[in-house]
C-alpha cells in the first residue's frame, strides 16, 4: 500500500462538486460575493447547529477570536490560555492588545489543566480562552466554575472541534463566546479561509458584527474603529452544503479512531484518552510515541504522511521570546510536543489503511 496521506479532501470534493457548482452558479450570476443572504443563513443554520442563538461569519478563526476578545474588553487585561495550541489563539490576543497569561495542559487530554488556571488567580486576568484541541473538549465544567467564581469571561477556540461535545452540549455553546475556523482541513472546512463566532448575546453579537466591516452597519456610518474581517457568500455557500454532512463525518472519524485504538494498543505509544462525558471528534488523531522523529522516518518511507501539532510550544516560539518565557516553564506542554505526532485522519480513512499504518508502526517498536 502507498501514499496514505494526513487527510483526503479530494474524495470530499468529488462527491459535493455538483451540489457546490450549482451554488456558486447562482451567486456568481447573482453578482453576491461578500457577506449577503447566503451568509446570513450560513449564520442561523450554525447558530442552531451549536445551539447558541447568534452567529457571526468572519475570514478566519484567528479573526473571530480577535473580535470575540476585542468585543469582551481584552485590551490591556491579562488573557489566560495554553501554549498548547496553534498560534493563532495566542496571536489573536495581542491583536486585541490582550496579556496573554499561560497555563500549562493536563497530561493526560492536552486541554489546560484547570489547577494550573486556579494557580494564576486571583489575579488582574478577565478572560479565559480554553483550546478544544485535537477535537476534544476541555474540561468546560471546571473551567465555567472558576470563571464564575472569579468573574471571567470564556472565548471557547473552537478551530478544532466542530460538533464535539462535552455533557451533551456542543463546542462553542458553553462560554461566553464560540470561535471556529473553517480553513479547508477543519472539520467542517471552506474553499478558502473562513470562520465564525457563536454566542447567546445579541450585543455582543451585533457589536461583532459592526466590527468585522469596519465598525458599519449602514454603509458609510461608522461606529467603531473595526476591521475588514467579512466571510464572503462562496466560502458560505460550501460551509452551508458540508454543514449537512458534518456528524457523519465526525462519526466516521470515531470510528477510525476506535480502529486506531485497538491496533495500537499493545504498543509503547500513548493513544488519545476521551473522557467519559464528552464526544471527541478527532480533527486530529495524535499519539505520543517515543523516538517519534526515527518513527516518522519509517513512516514516511512507507508512504505514510503524518504531521506535528505542535512541534514547538508556544512559550518557546521565537516570536514570543518577548514574553521571556524559557525552558521548563510549561513541562507538560514541552513533553507532548516533544512526543506527539498526529497519524492520517479523515471520514474517508479505510480500515485497512489503518491496519497497515498500525503495522508498519509495530515493526518500528519490534
Ligand atoms: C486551535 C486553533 N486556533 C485557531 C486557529 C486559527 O484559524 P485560522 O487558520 O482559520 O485563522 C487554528 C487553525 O488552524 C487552530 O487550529
Amino acid at each position: 500500500m502507498k501514499n496514505i496521506p494526513m487527510t483526503n479532501l479530494a474524495a470530499q470534493y468529488k462527491y459535493l462538486k455538483k451540489d457546490i457548482f450549482k451554488r456558486w452558479s447562482k451567486l456568481c450570476d447573482a453578482t453576491s460575493f461578500i457577506l449577503g443572504e447566503e451568509v446570513a443563513k450560513f449564520e442561523e443554520e450554525f447558530a442552531a447547529y451549536c445551539g447558541r442563538k447568534y452567529a457571526v461569519g468572519v475570514c478566519s478563526g484567528t479573526s473571530a477570536i480577535h473580535l470575540a476578545l476585542e468585543a469582551l474588553g481584552a485590551r490591556g487585561k491579562k488573557v489566560i490560555s495554553t501554549p498548547m495550541t496553534f498560534i493563532a489563539t495566542s496571536e489573536a490576543i495581542l491583536h486585541a492588545r490582550g496579556q496573554i497569561c499561560w497555563a500549562d495542559v493536563d497530561s493526560r487530554y492536552y486541554t489546560i489543566d484547570p489547577d494550573k488556571i486556579n494557580e494564576l488567580l486571583p489575579s488582574e486576568a478577565e478572560i479565559i480562552v480554553p483550546v478544544h484541541l485535537y477535537g476534544m473538549m476541555a474540561d468546560m465544567g471546571r473551567i465555567m466554575d472558576i470563571a464564575t467564581r472569579n468573574n471571567l469571561k470564556v472565548v471557547e477556540d473552537c478551530a478544532q472541534a466542530h460538533g464535539a461535545e462535552y455533557n451533551g452540549k456542543k463546542a462553542g455553546s458553553i462560554g461566553d463566546i464560540g470561535c471556529f475556523s473553517f480553513y479547508p482541513g477543519k472539520n467542517l472546512g471552506a474553499y478558502g479561509d473562513a470562520g465564525c463566532i457563536v454566542c447567546d448575546d445579541k450585543a455582543t453579537a451585533e457589536l461583532i458584527k459592526r466590527l468585522r466591516t469596519h465598525g458599519s452597519l449602514d454603509k458609510y456610518y461608522h461606529t467603531e474603529i473595526g476591521y475588514n474581517y467579512r466571510l464572503d457568500a462562496l466560502q458560505a455557500a460550501v460551509l452551508r452544503i458540508k454543514l449537512k454532512y458534518l456528524d457523519e463525518w465526525n462519526e466516521k472519524r470515531r470510528e477510525n479512531a476506535a480502529l486506531y485504538n485497538e491496533a495500537l494498543k499493545d504498543l509503547p505509544v500513548k493513544t488519545p484518552k476521551e473522557k467519559s462525558n464528552t464526544v471527541h471528534v478527532y480533527h486530529q488523531y495524535s499519539i505520543l510515541a517515543p523516538q517519534r522523529d526515527n518513527l516518522k522516518e519509517k513512516l514516511k518511507e512507507a508512504g505514510i504522511s503524518t504531521a506535528i501539532h505542535y512541534p514547538i510550544p508556544l512559550h518557546l516560539q521565537p516570536s514570543f521570546s518577548f514574553l521571556g518565557h524559557k525552558k521548563g516553564d510549561f513541562p507538560e506542554s514541552e513533553r507532548i510536543t516533544s512526543e506527539c505526532l498526529s497519524l492520517p485522519m479523515c471520514p474517508e480513512l479505510k480500515k485497512n489503511q489503518i491496519e497497515y499504518i498500525a503495522d508498519k508502526i509495530k515493526e518500528f517498536y519490534a
